[in-house]
């Protein structure tokens, strides 16, 4: 847990310590249960900030409110600065034209994008198959770019991306130079590697971010109800720092997430993603992957703000994830 103490720090100099109500022994109170920067506090219910440090609701609210004011959340902004920022949105294919139709396009940068489905749907596969194409030319839907994958899986296999480049007509083994891999060991490492992440797109041209697995280590560390608010808030201070990779270096963020079958805690549904709202909400594009004949996966987009839902269908060969 003291790992990432100072994270986030060194980019923002606004410290949680200089909120008032906030002394060293709070500050560190705070930053144990992942609330470590402004935005965190900001966004945070007077309850949970009462029960992570000992203080009193009442108190706990005056600091939010003071986060709140330093954060600048809930900052408005007009129809035309907001459609300039979109015009800078770039598209990457993700081989398939029908996937690419469903999400208008491609996976769009400054967004995050989330594949979820049950073992062996196709999630790894498709991340494969989108470090490959990033690499690629724009006229084919690529970026001409450097991708960076965290695999807390130990799935990431370069003969596959060899497969799909062949395919795809680029030189396999510089294919294989472009993408960077960091293997991740635990939810602390993932987070730690998700930060170094903005070093690593100073040295190289770095479009897409992919983490595959986003919540497998989370999932098997923090087990039962006493542990979930403390998962939350790091895999929150996680996504956040996925958002401000995309929106800093105008990159694609890619990421896995698994269904869970507890519907005793994820709301009834036998098939939600693991993350519950902090993933639904920090993710911009959700997608349900699902296994149907033939080696065919049928790709259902879920609660996007601009486009229509519906479905595409892809299948997953040897030279990779393609149109049927
Ligand atoms: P988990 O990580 O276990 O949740 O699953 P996942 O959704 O990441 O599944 P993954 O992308 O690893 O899909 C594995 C499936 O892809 C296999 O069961 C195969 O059906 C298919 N697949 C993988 N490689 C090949 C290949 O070289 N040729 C063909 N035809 N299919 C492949
Ligand atoms: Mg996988």
């Amino acid at each position: 847990m003291s790992e990432d103490d100072n994270s986030g720090q060194t980019e923002d100099e606004r410290r949680i310590e200089d909120l008032p109500g906030v002394g060293e022994v709070t500050a560190e109170k705070l930053r144990e249960s992942g609330y470590d920067n402004i935005l965190t506090i900001a966004v945070a219910s007077p309850k949970d900030l009462s029960e992570v440090t000992g203080i009193a609701e009442g108190a706990a609210a005056r600091i939010i409110a003071a986060a709140r004011k330093m954060a600048d959340v809930g900052k408005f902004e007009t129809g035309d600065e907001i459609l300039k920022k979109r015009e800078s949105v770039l598209k990457l294919t993700t081989g398939s034209k029908s996937l690419d139709d469903l999400l208008g396009g491609g996976l769009e940068t400054q967004a995050i994008t989330e594949f979820f489905g049950e073992f062996g749907s196709g999630k790894t596969q498709i991340m494969h198959q989108l470090a490959v194409n990033c690499t690629g030319p724009e006229d084919q839907g690529g970026f001409d770019a450097d991708a960076l994958i965290i695999d807390t899986e130990n799935t990431f296999r370069p003969e596959r991306i060899k497969q799909m480049a062949l395919h795809r007509g680029f030189d396999p083994d510089e294919t294989l130079k472009r993408i960077h891999v960091a293997r991740a060991y635990n939810s602390h490492h993932q987070i730690l590697l998700a930060e170094r992440a903005m070093d690593e797109a100073k040295k190289y041209n770095i479009k897409l971010l992919i983490v595959d697995s986003l919540t497998s280590h989370f999932r098997s560390e923090y087990v039962g109800r006493g542990s979930l608010a403390e998962r939350q808030q790091l895999l929150n201070k996680h996504m956040h720092d996925l958002l401000r990779f995309s929106t800093v270096y105008n990159a694609v963020i890619a990421v896995t997430n698994q269904v869970s079958a507890r519907p005793d805690i994820f709301f009834g549904d036998p098939t939600s993603p693991i993350g519950g709202n902090i993933v639904g909400h920090a993710a911009t594009f959700r997608i349900y992957l699902r296994k149907s004949k033939a080696g065919k996966r049928i790709a259902r987009l879920i609660d996007s703000p601009s486009l229509p839902e519906g479905e595409a269908v892809v299948q997953v060969t040897e030279d990779g994830v393609t149109d049927i």
